[in-house]
Formats: C-alpha cells, sequence, structure tokens
C-alpha cells in the first residue's frame, strides 16, 4: 500500500527537479544564445559541441593610445599584455596610436602634433607601421608592448632592440616611419580616431566589439582578462576558468572581520 503513493510524490518530485528554470522560457533556437539560457535549458554540452565552438568569433577589441602616454604604458603592461598573453586566441586587437594628436594638412601631407611632444608622434608612427607591416597581431603585439612598457628610454630608442628581441627586421619599419606611407597610415589612424562615437575624451580610451561606454571602459581598466572572457561566446579557454578572475578588490570576509570589527572605524 506504501509504495502507491511514494511513487506518485516521486514523480512529482522528479518534474519539479527537472522542470527548465525560469531562463528557459524560450524558444529553442535561442537555448544557445547565452552560457546562462543554455545552463538554465540544460543544454551546455550540447551548445558548447554544435554550436558555440564553430560559430564562435573571436572579440573584437580596439585600444585607442598614444605612445607617451603613462596611463596608455600602464594599461599596456597591467591589462593588454598579460592578457594577450593568455588569451590572445580568443582575441581580434585593433590598435591606433594617435590619441590626443592633431593633425594639419601642410602642402601633400600631414603634419601632427602630440600631446607629448615630437618623440610621442615619432612612437605613434613607428608603431603604426609596424601594425602596417607586420599585419597579424602575434607578429606586432609582442613588439609593441616591448616598446610601450619600456618607460626608461624614448620609443624610438627601444624599438631596435624590441625588433630584434622578437625577430623582427626594423630597416622596413624605420624607413616607413619616415616616408610618405608612414606619414598617410598615421593619417588613417587620426581618422579612426576622429571617427570615435562618442569621441574620445582621454587615452586610453577602449571599444569591445566596436561600442564605447562608461562601464566598458572600467571593466577594460580594472581586469580586461574577464571582461573578454565574459564577452566571448564560446567554450572559455583554460585561463577564462580561473577563480581569481572573480577577485575584487577585496575580499568580503576581510572587510567584514576586520574593518567592521575594527573599534578605531
Ligand atoms: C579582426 O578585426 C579586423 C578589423 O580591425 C577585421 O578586419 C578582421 O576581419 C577581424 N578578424 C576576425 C577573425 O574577427
Ligand atoms: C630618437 O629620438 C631622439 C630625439 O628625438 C634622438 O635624439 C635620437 O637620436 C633618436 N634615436 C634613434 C635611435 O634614432
Ligand atoms: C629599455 O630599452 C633600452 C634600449 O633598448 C634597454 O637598454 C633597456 O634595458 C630597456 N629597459 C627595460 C626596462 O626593458
Amino acid at each position: 500500500m506504501q509504495r502507491l503513493y511514494v511513487i506518485p510524490i516521486f514523480v512529482v518530485a522528479l518534474s519539479f527537479y527537472a522542470k527548465p528554470s525560469s531562463g528557459c522560457d524560450l524558444p529553442p533556437n535561442l537555448w544557445c544564445s547565452s552560457k546562462e539560457t543554455a545552463r538554465n535549458c540544460q543544454v551546455e554540452k550540447q551548445c558548447e559541441a554544435f554550436v558555440w565552438s564553430v560559430r564562435a568569433k573571436p572579440v573584437q577589441f580596439a585600444l585607442y593610445y598614444e605612445s607617451l602616454c603613462p596611463d596608455c604604458q600602464i594599461f599596456f603592461r597591467n591589462q593588454l599584455w598579460p592578457t594577450f598573453q593568455k588569451i590572445s586566441s580568443i582575441l581580434n586587437i585593433t590598435l591606433v596610436p594617435y590619441g590626443n594628436a592633431q593633425q594639419e594638412a601642410v602642402g601633400d601631407h600631414w603634419k601632427f602634433t602630440c600631446q607629448h611632444g615630437p618623440n610621442e608622434c615619432l612612437g605613434n608612427v613607428i608603431e603604426t607601421c609596424a601594425i602596417h607591416l607586420l599585419k597579424k597581431q602575434e607578429t606586432f603585439m609582442p613588439f609593441l608592448a616591448c616598446i610601450e612598457m619600456n618607460t626608461t628610454v624614448l620609443p624610438n630608442e627601444s624599438a631596435p632592440d624590441c625588433a630584434r628581441q622578437h625577430g623582427i627586421e626594423y630597416d622596413d619599419i624605420r624607413k616607413c616611419s619616415m616616408s610618405g606611407l608612414g606619414n598617410s597610415l598615421e593619417h588613417a589612424m587620426a581618422e579612426m580616431t576622429n571617427k570615435l562615437s562618442p569621441p574620445h575624451t582621454y587615452v586610453p580610451y577602449v571599444t569591445l566589439s566596436g561600442v564605447h561606454t562608461e562601464k566598458i571602459q572600467d571593466a577594460a581598466m580594472e581586469n580586461l582578462l574577464k571582461l573578454v572572457c565574459d564577452t566571448y561566446q564560446g567554450p572559455p579557454p583554460e585561463p577564462c576558468k580561473q577563480k581569481t578572475l572573480t577577485q575584487k578588490c577585496f575580499r568580503k570576509e576581510y572587510f567584514n572581520n576586520v574593518i567592521l570589527n575594527d573599534p578605531k572605524l
């Protein structure tokens, strides 16, 4: 007799347990639209095998900067370069070395005036030529990061050494930086920067998937790795799975135990 009502209770309990949570009241074609929906609809494995791994595009990230700006150098050192080293496979980086410079047409070329003087303009055009000549981010990123992370000498002085370190032919870059080609490439960087919407009012200035908001800017400055990992639609690469990604500036338990219990505060 007892089994007769144990079974209905079991079935009710099972159906309750198996019921998709509220996030899954979507048509099936949207179940793989985000990791959260897939989890709610219990189709994570299927999305990973048949959808995400096939169509996931790298995250489009652009940095608008200028070669001698200290905050840009800090961003390269603390965020962009470490993130690139960990997850370049899911990143498509656009670098635009121009920043707060000004341009003026003089005869058949462009005259640039840079916030940190002529050495910054020279650094910008060296980096612009490197991006143009080296083409692939796997090649130009290590070179540019090497230049930007060296704050003891000017970009034109670290560049030859950085090229040597990374097996890059520097002479072509140097020639480009002094030529009409370099001048027109830098003009293109100026145009990209001037077209920004909203217009940039500071550097470093970032866009994610072509979009700039204060929230994206702050997230990139604070933890670019986390921002890119959170944006990527495909299966997360190993560095995106590490717990440290969610760490905050201070630990909650530290805050509660030490700060709240400190009689002086
Ligand atoms: C990377 O970004 C550039 C534009 O900056 C674009 O032309 C290219 O198609 C992108 N590549 C991928 C794989 O998304
Ligand atoms: C770099 O530029 C500075 C000043 O603009 C100049 O004095 C120096 O000779 C240059 N160095 C190289 C290696 O070209
Ligand atoms: C910066 O570049 C100069 C010249 O290439 C080099 O001597 C120096 O060691 C570099 N400094 C750092 C911190 O990389």
